[in-house]
């Protein structure tokens, strides 16, 4: 069997991880042997990166710096983790990837879409995935959803007018690239959410 890959993006607060976990059973019930993944996270030199990267006290932190942590946490993925799993023809669900650099920091923090991707490139090599859930959401929603969850990180500390550039951010990108980006509302309930990811998913298998 092929491996497939999917990823799952969205603003903070978005409902992502409940989403892969259903996503996990539905793909293990097709007979795949299935990997989750975060980002950035998921091998122990990409979570000490993560550390580094949301930890709250990094006010100073650059955003030309954010971006590079960004892409060493997920090139120790790919390589270690992901490029293996898919080769073995495993179905890979990673909760963030590019795209997540894409939009926050190529377009939130404005250093460019076209720098992110060039920065990426090592890190990533031939490796995209095959579909991605966009869960769309309005900034205020993921932010309030957050605050009732945890202490927030350095990230979902940012100003609520970073949020929206994200939230439109990946807007803009699914609008570019449909083929491959499927937008998802959110704010509907999370077994309908469910539905259309497995109707999705299910066409892709097929
Ligand atoms: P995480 O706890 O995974 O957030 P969430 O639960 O909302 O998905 O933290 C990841 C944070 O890092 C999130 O705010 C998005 C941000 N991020 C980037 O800015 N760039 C990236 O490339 C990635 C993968 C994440």
């Amino acid at each position: 069997m092929k491996g497939i890959f999917i990823s799952v993006e969205g603003p903070d607060g978005a409902g992502k991880s409940t989403q892969i976990e259903r996503l996990k059973e539905y793909l293990a019930q097709k007979g795949y042997e299935v990997l989750i993944t975060r980002e950035p996270g998921g091998t122990v030199i990409s979570e000490a990166v993560r550390e580094l990267l949301l930890d709250p006290k990094h006010k100073e932190m650059k955003p030309e710096t954010e971006l590079l942590l960004y892409a060493a946490a997920r090139a120790q993925l790919v390589g270690e983790v992901i490029g293996p799993a898919i080769e073995a023809g495993k179905a890979v669900i990673s909760d963030r990837f590019v795209d997540s650099s894409v939009v926050y920091q190529g377009i939130a923090r404005e250093l460019g879409v076209e720098t992110v991707y060039e920065v990426n490139r090592p890190a990533i090599g031939e490796y995209m995935p095959d579909v991605t859930f966009l869960l769309d959401l309005p900034a205020e929603v993921g932010i309030a959803r957050k605050k009732d969850q945890a202490e927030l990180d350095r990230m979902e500390q940012e100003s609520l007018d970073f949020h929206r550039k994200v939230a439109e951010g990946y807007r803009t990108l699914a609008k570019r690239d449909p083929e491959r980006i499927k937008t998802i509302d959110a704010t509907l309930p999370v077994d309908t959410i469910c539905d259309m990811i497995k109707d999705k998913v299910q066409a892709l298998l097929s």
